[in-house]
């Protein structure tokens, strides 16, 4: 139990060991918390709830800090697993008291867990008195999921954001200003490529409202990782950022290759890249982490991919590489592709629209090589990478 101010506690679990989250689609090099906090006024409200394995852990911290049965509301802002699956066990116990959610919410609640508990339901603007001080929710559709809402405490100025604003980070301390603040940002911004990327716009118009209310905030509380503390608005202006076609000078190039020839294709581009000015990141596809890559994806202004020709197609280890960057909706980035083959040559044309079907901006024809290139070939690499970097850098420019 930790306490973010006078009678309100955060009682969440820290995941040191977690490595994959989301199934393993998404890598947690650093571990993870599910955030629940306490509230104690004259009544007793309980903000977000952790992982079902964690339920028994967390109802043994709740109780350290409150009598259980004096519980009067269990705010769920978020019914997805990673915070919603203690819930059952929880309202087993309190199965009187008040469940708030959005209208979005108690529908999942009620597919995923099947209960028909006290819910109350909520929208932007409502308020529950807890004595001193107030509850007021905001509806945050898409942020992560369309029952997302967040919890605003007056008095004490806490916004409880749930997923928006959180990373995966396992950390000992709880407050921004107490922990290597690169790393956090390195999560969060994991954290917003991964997860948030598909609904920028949402994200904007969101930040928007939330700003235009002109609530005092003394702190951010997540439901995943650090709570922001110190001058709490560098986040919200954060994800204005990365709301609004992010884009770094720098390009990522991702290649599989079976004999080695997409990959000498893959080096010469490098070389061509270097000698335009721009920055860049290789990866081969089948050994990289695909949620590192998507994050540098996110980051980048430029995207080239590159597979062998296999069976009329691409490998398949860049097939999962094109879906993720398809499911994530990136906006404003350019792309090329390339790649060797030895008799038919689709993967790079079929790669090229793929990219331009995930709204990839093609700004050059895509490169293919039969078999071993030549030194001349090499220097067509060369030369597509060149111009690629300087497009890249020239787009930036504009
Ligand atoms: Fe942390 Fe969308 O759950």
């Amino acid at each position: 139990m930790k306490q973010l101010k006078e009678n309100v506690y955060w009682v969440g679990i820290t995941d040191w060991g977690l490595q994959h989250f989301h199934g393993f689609g998404f890598s947690t090099h650093r571990g993870a918390t599910y955030n629940s906090y306490v509230i104690k006024d004259e009544k007793i409200a309980v903000v977000d709830a952790v992982w079902g394995p964690y339920a028994n852990e967390w109802i043994e911290k709740l109780s350290q800090v409150v009598d259980l049965e004096k519980i009067d509301y269990v705010i769920c802002n978020h019914a997805e697993t990673d915070h919603a699956g203690s819930y059952v066990a929880l309202m087993d116990k309190i199965p009187n008291a008040t469940f708030v959610v959005s209208a979005k919410g108690k529908e999942h609640v009620h597919k995923q867990f099947h209960q028909d508990w006290n819910f109350k339901v909520v929208k932007t603007g409502d308020k529950i008195s807890l004595g001193k001080r107030e509850l007021v929710f905001i509806e945050a559709t898409m942020l992560h999921w369309p029952d997302n809402m967040m919890a605003y405490l007056t008095e004490d100025n806490i916004l409880f954001s749930n997923d928006a604003f959180g990373q995966h980070y396992a950390s000992s301390k709880i407050f921004n200003d107490e922990v290597d603040e690169t790393e956090v940002y390195q999560e969060a911004i994991k954290y917003y490529a991964n997860i948030l990327t598909p609904f920028g716009k949402l994200i904007t118009k969101k930040i928007d409202e939330i700003k235009s209310f002109n609530l005092p905030l003394d702190m951010i509380a997540p439901s995943h990782g650090i709570i922001w503390r110190d001058n709490p608005m560098q986040i919200v202006e954060k994800y204005y950022e990365w709301a609004s076609n992010y884009a770094e000078p720098t390009v990522v190039l991702i290649y599989d290759t079976m004999w080695s020839n997409t990959e000498k294709m893959a080096l010469a581009i490098a070389k061509g890249l270097d000698a335009s000015g721009v920055a860049y990141k290789i990866y081969h596809a089948a050994k990289a982490d695909g949620a590192d890559v998507a994050t540098e994806i996110f980051k980048a202004k430029g995207i080239l991919v590159g597979s062998s020709t296999f069976n009329n197609r691409y490998l398949p280890t860049t097939a999962t590489i094109l879906e993720e960057i398809r499911c994530l909706r990136f906006t404003g980035k350019i792309g090329a592709s390339f790649g060797s083959y030895g008799w038919s040559g689709e993967s790079p044309k079929l790669v090229e629209d793929h990219l331009a079907a995930s709204k990839i901006d093609i700004v050059q024809d895509s490169l293919g090589i039969k078999f071993t290139p030549t030194v001349e070939e090499l220097q067509t690499c060369y030369d597509f990478g060149k111009s690629f970097g300087e497009k890249v850098l020239a787009s930036l420019n504009k």
